[in-house]
């Protein structure tokens, strides 16, 4: 295994090994450890050990290590951007990964830090931003645009040409109208169908669509 596909894994709850699981179906990476609160240090996540916290992401950057940020999202971005932000002043770089149970066109791109899950699909001239989470069987479909610091839960469908501002969420089974666009720290609650464009960050739930906060 070579030096350079060594990562750790920041964040050691349920998503953590949800990601867990893709990185090792991927294959070509060696998870070193996980970084998690300081009184989990020597606990283990599935097979692997927590090993330190965020506080020590400048030292494994040093030592070449990649990373990935696997603390869930169930609402806004800000605990993932936040910790991305300082591994990136602690000049951490971030692993891409697919699941090779996912379709990813080969006219896709994705940012450092984003991981695709098993069964998502992302279509041709989707292009996804840094640190998301394209989860378990959601469909990013053709030309769509996703920002950085989103979330695309487990089953929602954003449909050709959306555009998706940085540090949103669209919930479990939601679905995204084509050509819709949502603005940046948006949340779209489980279920709901988004017809519209949204102007204004905040929180969305429902059919018809509601503005809950
Ligand atoms: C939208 C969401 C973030 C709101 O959470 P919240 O701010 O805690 O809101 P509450 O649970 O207090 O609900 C507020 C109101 O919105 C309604 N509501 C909440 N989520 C809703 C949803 N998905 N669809 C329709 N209505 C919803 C509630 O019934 C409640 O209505 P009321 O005021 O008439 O009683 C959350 O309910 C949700 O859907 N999260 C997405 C979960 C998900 O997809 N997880 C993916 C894991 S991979």
């Amino acid at each position: 295994m070579s030096s350079d596909k060594k990562i750790i894994l920041i964040g050691g709850g349920g998503h953590c090994k949800a990601c867990i699981d893709v990185i090792e179906t991927e294959g070509s990476w060696y998870i070193h450890g996980i970084l998690d609160a300081a009184d989990r240090i020597g606990q283990f996540v599935l097979d692997y050990p927590v090993i330190g916290t965020d506080d020590d992401i400048a030292s494994y950057a040093s030592q070449g290590f990649y990373f990935l940020i696997t603390v869930g999202q169930v609402k806004y971005a800000t605990v993932r951007q936040e910790i991305f932000e300082k591994a990136k002043k602690a000049n951490a770089l971030f692993a891409t990964v697919y699941s090779p149970k996912a379709h990813v066109s080969k006219y896709a791109t994705a940012g450092e830090g984003t991981i695709v899950m098993h069964y998502a699909h992302v279509g041709a001239d989707v292009v996804i931003g840094r640190n998301c989470v394209i989860n378990n069987h959601s469909n990013v479909d053709h030309d769509a645009n996703v920002g950085s610091h989103c979330h695309i839960s487990t089953g929602a469908v954003v449909n050709g040409a959306c555009v998706i501002g940085d540090g949103s969420m669209v919930g479990s089974r939601a679905v995204l109208m084509q050509s819709v666009q949502i603005r940046h720290d948006v949340v779209v609650g489980a279920g709901s169908v988004v017809l519209k464009n949204i102007e204004e960050s905040g929180i969305y739930a429902g059919y018809p669509l509601r503005k809950i906060e």
